[in-house]
């Protein structure tokens, strides 16, 4: 089990008094990801895979460990499956970018999907002339593998879901997508964003060709995250950059690229923030992600009791046993924005408004063009922050009423 308060202790940014709430568009950071990225800035801050003296080989030596450890943390059969990218967008990106893509292909995803795994595929549909098939979720925003299996075919190329969704927290079936995505020759990409952060990843188990995930919501640096990639599809990919780190030999007739992960890694990365990724992950490794999801899974439940017992409260997405510690919801008579900024004013609760990069399917799904109100749990909240939040609410709604 969790001891909340001990884990408190790691985070400096709680010293302010904040009630953070807004975990899912970022978390905040523990002081051993600021120690060791303070650590090769102050002690071994040099290039890696470049030079043979002791600072560049010890930052070298550092880089290649957060490999083996996000490994590790998503379950990859192999380090060289491990390709850092900047966060989730950037890494579905490569993946829309680097796959070849003809007239007629399929790519099926979902409307429950952040705009991050929507416009590539859309952007697809425009330059190559694929046909993008969007399954649609439950009102709940539950997906069913039956869904699947209607939209997914033999001219089906790529499968693109969430894990997790942003805006209701509700988790996709991956196991059974997988099957069917495979079955047809398909290749199947799973936005991790909000489930890294939070679950126990298998990508072994989840059988997935490709898992992208941003090191900035899961305790690590902004500019950090993974896109795995299967060994076996990694030939598939056309590498989005080339240049400097990605090649094995050049003359003027041309280049052969590295068969690893440098080879999706042009130029000099961000090495200070993989490094602090990887004591992000330790850190994470170290609570237990078990632990962390029991934790989350509590508090959201009182969350969703709460506030479904306030009068002319609206909390969208299924009850809680179908989905982790992201709420999304609404008070009649206030606009999103309104009751984040007055939550704020009131009981300095930090919670997110609006469309949540997900227009299609707040809009769409939920019906809701002004948004909602999102509240988004991590390891370092309390049940008195819960209560705090949940009296602060009960407050509003004897005012408004
Ligand atoms: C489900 C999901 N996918 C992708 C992203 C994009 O993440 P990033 O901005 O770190 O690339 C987010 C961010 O909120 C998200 O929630």
């Amino acid at each position: 089990m969790l001891n909340v308060e001990r884990v408190r202790e790691d985070f400096p940014q709680l010293k302010a008094g904040i009630i953070y709430f807004d975990n899912a568009a970022s978390s905040l950071t523990p002081k051993t990801v600021i120690d060791k990225m303070l650590e090769y800035y102050v002690e071994y801050r040099s290039n890696i895979e470049r030079g043979v003296y002791s600072l560049s080989q010890r930052a070298s030596e550092e880089y290649e460990d957060a490999r083996r450890t996000l490994a590790k943390f998503i379950g990859a059969k192999n380090p060289d499956e491990i390709v850092f990218v900047k966060n989730t967008t950037e890494g579905i990106n490569i993946v829309a970018h680097g796959l070849t893509f003809n007239r007629g292909d399929k790519i099926v995803t979902t409307l429950l999907e952040h705009h991050s795994n929507l416009l590539p595929w859309m952007r697809c549909k425009q330059r190559y002339g694929v046909r993008v098939e969007m399954v649609k979720p439950s009102g709940e925003g539950l997906l069913d593998p039956a869904e699947f299996e209607k939209a997914v075919d033999d001219k089906t190329k790529l499968v693109a879901v969430t894990h997790v969704s942003n805006v209701l927290g509700t988790v996709t079936p991956v196991r059974e997508i997988a099957q069917i995505a495979h079955e047809h020759g398909a290749l199947l990409l799973v936005d991790g964003a909000q489930a890294a952060p939070h679950l126990e990843v298998d990508v072994r188990r989840l059988d997935c060709d490709f898992y992208a995930l941003s090191g900035h919501k899961m305790c690590g640096p902004t500019g950090s995250g993974v896109l795995y990639i299967k060994e076996e599809v990694s030939e598939a990919l056309e590498p989005l950059y080339v240049g400097g780190g990605t090649v094995e030999y050049v003359d003027l007739e041309g280049f052969r690229l590295l068969r690893g992960p440098e080879r999706f890694e042009a130029g000099t990365p961000a090495i200070g923030e993989v490094i602090g990724l990887k004591a992000a992950a330790q850190y994470l490794i170290s609570l237990g992600r078990r632990n962390i999801e029991a934790h989350e899974r509590e508090l959201s439940r009182m969350v969703y009791e709460g506030l479904s017992s306030l009068k002319g409260v609206e909390v969208y997405g299924p009850s809680p046993e179908f989905k982790l510690g992201v709420t999304s919801f609404n008070l009649a008579g206030l606009n999103p924005h309104d009751l984040a900024s007055i939550l704020d004013l009131k009981a300095g609760i930090a919670v997110r408004s609006g469309m949540h990069c997900a227009q299609p399917l707040v809009r769409q799904v939920l019906g809701k063009p002004e948004g909602t109100v999102r509240l988004s749990l991590y390891v370092y909240n309390t049940a008195e922050e819960v209560e705090i939040f949940l009296s602060t609410m009960r407050e509003l709604v004897r005012e408004i009423a």
